[in-house]
């Protein structure tokens, strides 16, 4: 593990007044956690996108409370000092305030989360302000919202238009009036995106393919090392292709099992010859 102490909330927020960008990933188990946490990575996301990346949905809609907080804590144990933040997935936060906040609790007790995140603007500004009032830190998600990709016409930019980006605007002054200590954009202009980065008094705006000036940047884990097999955004940087090192580990293992060159002794124990002998007597 690394010595690092424990990233809290003014630790980001140290980072912002410093002008240092906030580095942030999406996660959902173990190994990989350990992996983000040697790098020193600040906040890390287990978001419903997991029902895609992890368990081959088409959509994040029939992801449960119950698969995210089995991956958060995963995610927790090979991670102890990142900023954990819980995805509240589809549901567990649209039908009430009540119910938000009962679910943004199971993240915090049962998955030992630092936030949580909602999708949502206006209309889910009560359940950011009731979250926050039970005293958990709550982070608001506008632009590109995967869980009303059907409303929003596809996965596309959003707010290229005056108007549209406007009720964007409009959207994240609300999220912070209701207490968000941070806003993810996801795939609106930059120009918006900076403009709202300006215009937060107390609140850390962070980009996912929102451009450079916000106090921080997302990507998703699986897009940055080709582990995704249906396709890759235009807004994601590959920076390593472990999809591709692994296909090529997977060949050789079949094919030197085929052909009986694995394993070798060394991938194997013997017995004594004593033993052995006994054995036989044995049988
Ligand atoms: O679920 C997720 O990973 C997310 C990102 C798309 C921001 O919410």
């Amino acid at each position: 593990m690394t010595d690092r102490k424990k990233v809290i909330l003014p630790t980001l927020f140290k980072k912002v007044s410093d002008g240092q960008p906030i580095t942030w990933l999406t996660c959902y188990d173990y190994p990989t956690a350990y992996l983000q946490e040697q790098a020193g990575i600040d906040m890390i996301l287990v978001g419903d996108s997991l029902g895609m990346t992890m368990l081959g949905y088409d959509s994040t809609l029939p992801v449960t409370m119950e698969d995210m907080i089995r991956h958060t804590q995963a995610v927790r144990r090979g991670a102890p000092t990142a900023f954990l933040v819980g995805d509240m997935p589809y549901m567990s936060y649209q039908a009430s305030v009540e119910s938000a906040i009962r679910n943004a609790g199971r993240f915090m007790a049962e998955a030992g989360c630092d936030a949580i995140k909602l999708e949502g603007g206006v209309a889910m500004a009560d359940r950011i302000k009731g979250i926050v009032d039970a005293g958990i830190p709550a982070i608001g998600h506008l632009g590109l919202t995967p869980q009303s990709v059907s409303a929003l016409g596809g996965f596309r930019v959003q707010g290229k238009s005056a108007a549209m980006a406007k009720k964007i605007l409009d959207d994240a002054k609300a999220l912070e009036n209701a207490g968000a200590f941070a806003i993810l954009l996801e795939l609106v202009p930059d120009r918006l995106c900076k403009l709202i980065t300006e215009r937060a008094e107390n609140c850390i705006i962070m980009s996912l393919g929102s451009g450079r000036d916000a106090h921080g940047q997302l990507l998703i884990y699986h897009d940055m090392f080709g582990l995704y097999p249906k396709f890759t955004p235009k807004m994601a940087k590959v920076f390593g292709n472990a999809g591709e090192v692994i296909l090529n580990g997977l060949k050789q293992y079949a094919s030197e099992v085929t052909t009986k060159t694995f394993p070798q002794p060394e991938n194997f124990f013997g017995m004594k010859d004593e033993e052995y002998d006994e054995l036989l007597k044995l049988i």
